[in-house]
């Protein structure tokens, strides 16, 4: 699909069909979270796939509400995105950590190689990540970020015309030509 028709075709999915993502999907959707380029070729991005009973329902467990049967909105796949820590790259002017913004191109390249695939996604950031260390047993050096919840839409896409209503207009996200020349 033409990369503009994903990027208008993409919409948060919170509800699943209960069928599991294909292996080579599932390949395929990592392996485009992989290659995301990072600040400094630094790569502190490290995925854990939850796709089994036991590590969805960890998972539901730290994303509070939106825990729904045995699994982050139901989802068959949830992408734990974290940080391997202290190995992101640091701006030495105000020490801002690109880790951040490397975890979010990770999410960002797995969500849209979903979306290609015919599959859905769900960003998710709302989750205690304590609450994931503890669960998980992650090691000290991971730190989990963002959740991608992924799988085969049960629900319609939302209305297109209020979709729209709820972004900001090109008039307010492009910063007038005189600030920026
Ligand atoms: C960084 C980030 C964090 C998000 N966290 C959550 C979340 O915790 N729960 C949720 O339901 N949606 C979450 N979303 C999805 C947004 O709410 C959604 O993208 C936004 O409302 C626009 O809707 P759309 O994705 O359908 O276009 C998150 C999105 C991003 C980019």
């Amino acid at each position: 699909m033409p990369f503009a028709d994903l990027t208008q075709s993409r919409y948060s999915c919170r509800h699943y069909e209960d069928r599991p993502v294909e292996p080579e999907k599932l390949n395929a959707i990592l392996e485009a979270g992989r290659i995301a380029p990072s600040a400094h070729n630094n790569h502190p991005t490290r995925v854990l796939v939850c796709d089994t009973p036991a590590l969805r329902e960890r998972a539901a467990a730290a994303a509070g509400r939106f825990g729904r049967d045995g699994s982050v909105f139901g989802a068959p796949l949830v992408l734990m995105v974290c940080e391997k820590v202290d190995t992101a790259w640091v701006r030495t002017y105000d020490l801002m950590s690109s880790a951040n913004i490397d975890t979010s191109i990770v999410v960002d390249q797995m969500m849209m190689q979903a979306e290609d695939l015919g599959l859905h996604t769900c960003w998710v950031c709302h989750f205690d990540p304590r609450e994931v260390i503890d669960s998980f047993g992650l090691p000290s050096d991971l730190y989990p970020i963002h959740m991608l919840t992924v799988g085969y839409a049960s629900d319609e896409i939302g209305d297109a015309e209020k979709r729209e209503a709820r972004r900001i207009p090109m008039s307010e996200f492009r910063i007038p030509s005189m600030f920026s020349e």
